[in-house]
């Protein structure tokens, strides 16, 4: 069997490395057939903070095959990586493409690779925000729609499925993979100090720390809907300097789109001077996870990291309207709160943090075993 398995930004780097390492599991194992498997790097994220970095950490092996698509509008990014796949495939001839999460790399070679005719395995399948402006939302519809083998995190998202009529056989619940990555490098992220990864990825290196770290909330935010408008990111910024640095440090792993943002409506000065922010470059997994594990809360719009909140138990208020990942909500059991971002509301869920008690959750099947589950339900697969 030849698997071609694609990546293209960062969140697909912490769902590929299982696979990757079922797959090489697989092999090791004498008697079988083994699986020649290629890993493609569209190139859609290629800062080595966003990207290289975290192929070294998560031990996943250089990509065998680079498109370099780069950055650019949804279309030429989509464009550019059909292309470039396309002759991919075509030199190939892959049994099956392997497609993760819901980037534009995602959409873009789910569909180039049904275009020739070959099968579709989409890891994570079945989320749905019900959001349409959200261009995750896009993708994921159109490469579920497309999928031979739709591999779901959770029971939540089997039923969208079926909802949406896929027809049960193409459907298989095996868990969710990011967990697999947390639970196989949670050790070593336990084991670091927050007072060195701060040092290591401070954006200004002059910038004077304390010697003790002691209560922070993390935040991320990178998500057009929150970034990309002067009259939402303003008032979000204000709030933080003024009400969330008041009580804390507020640790910021800053995206390089944000940042762009934050410049471009006049508000990088204020932001960069204040001394109860700590700006960092983007950090590794470890890194993040470590952060994580100690803050107070995290303030974030990440689809992942909501589900690494859910797990550590971190109060998070989740700086959307909606989400993919209702598993991960308190009236699920997880430990997030859709807080949008208006700043009435964000201060309300913010003010209750502070009385929240960490209560860890485990989904089920989150047991950091989904990959050699997805694996399985690829071999085990039989067109109907
Ligand atoms: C993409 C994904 C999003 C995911 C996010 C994680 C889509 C539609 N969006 O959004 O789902 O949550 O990645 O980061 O696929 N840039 C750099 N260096 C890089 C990559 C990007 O400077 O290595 C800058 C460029 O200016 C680029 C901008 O960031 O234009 C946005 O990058 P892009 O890949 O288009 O989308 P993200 O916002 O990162």
């Amino acid at each position: 069997m030849k698997i071609i398995s694609v990546v293209g930004a960062r969140p697909n780097f912490m769902k590929i490395a299982p696979f990757v390492h079922a797959v090489e599991a697989y092999n090791r194992q004498s008697g079988r057939e083994k699986i020649e498997h290629i890993l493609v790097h569209t190139g859609q994220h290629y800062d080595d903070r966003m990207s290289k970095v975290f192929f070294e950490s998560l031990g996943i092996p250089e990509a065998d095959i680079h498109l370099n698509v780069g950055s650019g509008s949804h279309a030429q990014q989509v464009g550019n990586t059909m292309m470039a796949f396309e002759k991919v495939i075509q030199e190939e001839q892959p049994d099956w493409v392997v497609v993760v999460g819901d980037v534009n790399a995602t959409l873009a070679c789910s569909v180039t690779a049904k275009k020739e005719h070959i099968k579709v395995c989409h890891i994570e399948a079945g989320l749905r925000s019900g959001d349409m402006d959200m261009p995750e939302e896009i993708n994921r519809l159109v490469t579920d729609r497309l999928s031979d083998l739709l591999l779901t995190p959770d029971l939540l998202s089997t039923e969208n499925l079926r909802h949406e009529g896929v027809a049960e056989e193409k459907i298989r619940f095996v868990g969710n993979v990011m967990i697999d990555t947390l639970e196989a490098h949670r050790e070593k992220a336990e084991a670091m100090q927050i007072e060195t990864i701060l040092q290591e990825n401070l954006l200004d290196p002059s910038q004077k720390l304390p010697g003790h770290i002691g209560e922070y909330s993390v935040l991320t935010m990178h998500r057009p809907s929150n970034v990309d408008k002067k009259e939402v990111l303003e008032p979000i910024v204000n709030f933080l300097l003024d009400e969330v640095c008041e009580k804390e440090l507020l640790i910021w792993p800053i995206h390089p789109r944000t940042r762009k943002q934050l410049e471009r409506f006049g508000l990088w000065e204020k932001v960069s001077k204040h001394s109860g922010i700590i700006l960092l470059h983007p950090v590794n997994y470890h890194e993040m996870l470590k952060l994580n594990m100690s803050a107070t809360s995290m303030l974030t719009d990440s689809g992942g990291l909501q589900e690494e909140c859910c797990v550590l138990g971190t109060p998070c208020l989740t700086l959307r309207w909606n989400t993919e990942r209702p598993i991960t909500l308190k009236e699920h059991g997880g430990a997030s709160t859709l807080v949008g971002n208006n700043v009435a509301a964000i201060r309300e869920a913010y003010q209750k943090v502070s009385k929240t008690v960490r209560k860890p959750q485990r989904p089920e099947l989150w047991d950091g075993k989904a990959a050699k589950r997805c694996l399985e339900a690829l071999l085990e697969y039989t067109p109907q």
